[in-house]
């Protein structure tokens, strides 16, 4: 550990030589969720959370965000896999389904953005269309 320290201080010393105070003090302040705790097969800094949102699929979102209320069908969610539950929604078109799932239904346990606070409106739709691709 200590080891490691020392790699990531090194440079940034040399950095430092032709920086004011100031300058050095913002780059140790942003440098500094990354190189205190970082070491190889830890969650680093903000870096994880980003690469895992760009990549996940409808599939993993629904997985993790919608699947507790979706898949047994609780508080009136239609479950998904259930046809008939589905087939009355599915006629409204999807942009109706994206519009539900991105901002809720008022009034229901359908809370916008099925309550992710980290989803974006992409991953909803992907979730959407994968929970309606499941439900036909
Ligand atoms: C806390 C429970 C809960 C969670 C979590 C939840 N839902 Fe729902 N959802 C509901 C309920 C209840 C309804 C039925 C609302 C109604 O009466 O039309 C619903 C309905 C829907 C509908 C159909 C809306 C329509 O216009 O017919 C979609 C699409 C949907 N949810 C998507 C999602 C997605 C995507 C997620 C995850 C990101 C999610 N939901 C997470 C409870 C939940």
């Amino acid at each position: 550990m200590r080891m490691f320290l020392v790699l990531i201080m090194t440079p940034l010393a040399a950095l430092a030589l032709d920086l004011t105070d100031r300058q050095r003090a913002d780059i140790e302040a942003r440098i500094q969720p990354f190189s205190s705790v970082c070491v190889q097969g830890d969650a680093c800094g903000g870096g994880e959370a980003v690469a895992e949102s760009a990549g996940r699929s409808g599939e993993d979102v629904y997985n993790n965000a919608c699947m507790a209320c979706h898949s047994a069908g609780i508080a009136g969610a239609p479950a998904v896999g259930d046809q008939l539950a589905w087939a009355g929604r599915i006629s409204k078109g999807m942009d109706a389904l994206y519009d539900s799932g991105i901002n809720g239904v008022a009034g229901t346990g359908m809370i916008a953005m099925g309550g992710c606070v980290d989803c974006s409106d992409d991953d909803i739709r992907a979730a959407v269309d994968f929970m309606v691709d499941s439900s036909r």
